[in-house]
């Protein structure tokens, strides 16, 4: 298994190409089964996850074939993928495939929007507390759907094709909010979908769906409106850049001190953890083309937070957070709101020498000194890029082990740290 072997203590300064998102690539690709004709995607990221997930769409039928890179096109800006669902083949998305990635749950709306039925496997995914899928059966069942638990399986089917409805989300959620839409775009009539996420990425399939022939106003806000529609067709669509990759690096630079210029990034897709990190003493300064972030001199002033929904701080950029305040002039506290077990990166940094203390859902951090390299484990997607900031700060070497976590998320991490100055390597076995 592949480990990142990271020497601390040298600032990062440079440019660092910002990719398209994991968590808008992931359901715009899913998107694709709702269509006969082909959804062209830009910008995808290189990322297991997607891998993973173009395994498990083509074994619902959906083709796909890589674009080379275009005359002009930058070299970082992802890859061109087509998806083509000509005919669904398979209604079934099984254990082995759906364990892997919770997220490839979400086939259940397009196929039930498509094809009237789905058996898909009740899902795996990070470790990250137990995460139900109640929201997305109660709503898929207001709009029509009968769905019961066999053997592990959701099995849903519509007797008459799905029907508009008006759905509150008892709590936001993001995973059941593009469900949602994706199904009510192709359901009979009107549908109105209240307490919605308001996330980046749900705009960014709304704009999709609608440049597939979709009829979907207000995504942004709380409250989206579907007005279905009997068919949708092809579009090329580009991926947004991923707003989570980019806290992690101004994180990074925040935690190492320097100059590193987030190209592609968009500064209005975090506001919340961009205001948060100036409170740090961290400079940030929105460009046309990116965000530059810079810490010269001067420590880390400590801040609380706690997570919410978009526009909230996000609950993706916690653990990263926490890396950065372990170095911080004094004590902060920092609270999870989304999910009730993520907070797995604690034991390990504090292998680093950082002084946190958990009190339920809350974390109190007493910044210290100086943090010291040790060998670390890698337990979930974030959690494992937080040990790789804090390893960049660390004195001497920090050995991250089980690192197909980070693949799962971040694009060329190593590569684009490298390129700024750090001294990180991947080391292979
Ligand atoms: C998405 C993101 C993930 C991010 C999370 C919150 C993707 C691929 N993943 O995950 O990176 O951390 O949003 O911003 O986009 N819940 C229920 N019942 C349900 C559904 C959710 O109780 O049926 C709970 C979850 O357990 C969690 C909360 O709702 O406590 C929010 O989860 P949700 O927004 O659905 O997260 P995901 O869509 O899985």
């Amino acid at each position: 298994m592949d480990r990142i072997r990271i020497v601390g203590g040298n600032t990062l300064s440079g440019t660092i190409p910002v990719s398209g998102a994991k968590n808008a690539a992931l359901p715009l690709m899913i998107a694709s089964m709702l269509t006969s004709e082909t959804l062209t995607l830009d910008n995808v990221p290189r990322l297991a996850d997607v891998e993973q997930l173009i395994g498990i769409l083509g074994n619902h039928g959906v083709d796909h074939s890589v674009n080379g890179r275009r005359e002009g096109q930058d070299t970082h800006y992802g890859r061109t993928i087509n998806f083509r669902a000509e005919s669904i083949v398979d209604t079934t998305a099984p254990y082995e495939l759906v364990s892997k990635m919770r997220a490839s749950f979400w086939v259940i709306g397009p196929l039930l929007a498509r094809m009237g039925e789905a058996r898909v496997s009740l899902p795996g995914g990070c470790a990250i507390g137990t995460r139900p899928v109640d929201i997305f059966i109660d709503g898929l069942n207001a709009l029509g759907a009968d769905i019961e638990i066999e053997s592990g399986y959701a099995v849903a089917r519509t007797r008459k094709g799905l029907t508009g409805n008006r759905y509150v989300f008892p709590k936001v959620s993001v995973g059941a909010t593009h469900v949602l839409m994706m199904a009510a775009a192709l359901a009979r009539g009107d549908t109105v979908l209240e307490n919605a996420a308001r996330e980046p990425e749900i705009v960014n399939l709304a704009e999709c769906l609608n440049a597939m022939g979709a009829r979907i106003s207000g995504a942004g806000t709380s409250t989206i409106q579907i007005e279905g529609v009997t068919s949708l067709g092809g579009a090329t669509h580009t991926v947004l850049p991923d707003r989570i990759e980019t806290g992690t690096y101004a994180m990074a630079v925040a935690m190492t001190g320097g100059d590193v210029t987030l190209e592609g990034a968009r500064a209005d897709l975090l506001e919340s953890a961009l205001e948060v990190l100036e409170r740090t003493g961290t400079e940030i300064t929105p460009l046309n083309s990116g965000i530059r972030v810079r810490r010269n001199g001067g420590g880390i002033a400590p801040v609380d937070i706690e997570t919410q929904p978009f526009p909230g701080f996000p609950t993706d950029l916690q653990a990263q957070f926490m890396g950065l305040m372990t170095r911080a002039k004094g004590r902060s506290t920092i609270r999870e709101t989304i999910f009730e077990n993520r907070f797995m990166h604690v034991q390990e940094l504090a292998r680093l020498g950082a002084r946190i203390s958990l009190n339920g859902q809350t974390a109190i951090v007493e910044g210290v000194e100086k943090l010291k390299g040790a060998q670390v484990m890698a337990t979930d997607l974030r959690a494992s890029v937080s040990l790789v900031i804090a390893g960049l700060a660390a004195e001497g070497e920090t050995v991250v082990n089980r690192v197909y976590h980070l693949d799962r998320g971040f694009e060329r991490l190593e590569a684009k740290l490298q390129a700024c100055g750090a001294e990180i390597e991947r080391l292979s076995s």
